[in-house]
């Protein structure tokens, strides 16, 4: 089976500032970094390195064949990102003090100009049962999970960053439902729907040191999974590594709740390594990692 994931492709750039600069000054940096990053990439590249076949539909500017190729090294296939001549790549200029804080601009650019027929041809290759994966970094979304519930596809969708109107809108087309605490309060409240009584089959929250919940509406169960104890070091893209695990591990033919305990591994791994895409585990890591 395969996995096709509609998702964000940003730059990250990494600016190394004395103090994060104000209204109306110009601040010299010390250094700059660019890493690959955006949920959906960060996704993408954890389902490959968890052993998934992993699809990428999206859409690059000119100036990021660089991230493209990245994501075809990962073993991602990158037939289906587009590159756009007239469009920026998304980017995050993440700004970072000598004390670690940091200021974030984040521009949608080449990920907010995904076309119907891109999106389309995709889906158009996917069998029956493949899964399609969602974030809410992209335009298209809901095309998309219509599109994928019709063609039989198993539909996931995870929720971040939280938009009560982006979830909504894919909801009544989705199989399965992935938020951390925060974004599941943030339904509720803003929704009046309760996590445990949504019209999806399979819902995971998140609890980041706390472990998981998985909710199942068709058995009318939830259970309690407690995260791996873990030395903390950098928790940026544990959640996105997750989600690659858990659905590359159902693809394969595990049951939900062995899947979670898969991706939970994983999960942290992660958060003992700095950095995002570029250090997310491969399956020999988390098999052989103890945990
Ligand atoms: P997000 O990044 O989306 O907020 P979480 O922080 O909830 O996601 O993390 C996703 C998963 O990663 C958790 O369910 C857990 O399995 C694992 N994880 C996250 N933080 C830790 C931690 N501090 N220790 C152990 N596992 C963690
Ligand atoms: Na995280």
């Amino acid at each position: 089976m395969a996995i096709y994931n509609l998702g964000s492709i940003n730059a990250d750039l990494f600016y190394q500032v004395p103090h994060l600069p104000g209204p109306g000054e110009t601040l010299a940096a010390k250094s700059m970094t660019r890493g690959l990053g955006g949920k959906g990439a960060n996704m993408s590249v954890a389902a490959a390195r968890a052993a998934a076949l992993v699809s990428h539909i999206g859409a690059v500017g000119s100036d990021g064949t660089w991230a493209r190729q990245r994501l075809l090294e990962y073993g991602v296939d990158t037939r289906h990102i587009a590159v756009m001549d007239q469009q920026s790549t998304g980017h995050a200029v993440i700004n970072v003090d000598e004390d670690g804080e940091n200021a974030i601009v984040l521009f949608p650019g080449a990920n907010a100009e995904i076309t119907e027929s891109a999106v389309g041809q995709a889906l158009s290759e996917s069998a029956n049962g493949d899964t399609l994966l969602i974030q809410n970094e992209t335009n298209q979304q809901a095309y998309a999970a219509k599109m994928g519930k019709e063609l039989g596809m198993y539909v996931a969708y995870a929720a971040a960053p939280f938009d009560a109107a982006s979830v909504q809108a894919v909801l009544p087309y989705l199989d399965f439902l992935i938020l951390n605490e925060v974004e599941a309060a943030q339904l509720t409240e803003e929704t009046g729907l309760a996590v445990d009584n949504l019209p999806v089959a399979d819902v995971v929250i998140t609890l980041g040191a706390k472990g998981c919940r998985w909710i199942n509406s068709i058995e009318k169960t939830s259970q309690d999974f407690p995260a791996h104890k873990v030395d903390v070091v950098d928790t940026t893209g544990a959640g996105d590594t997750f989600t690659g695990y858990l659905l590359a591990g159902r693809d394969r033919g595990m049951p939900i709740a062995q899947a979670i305990g898969l991706a939970m591994k994983a999960g942290a791994l992660m958060v003992t390594r700095e950095g995002t895409a570029d250090v997310i585990p491969d399956l020999k890591e988390v098999q052989e990692s103890g945990l």
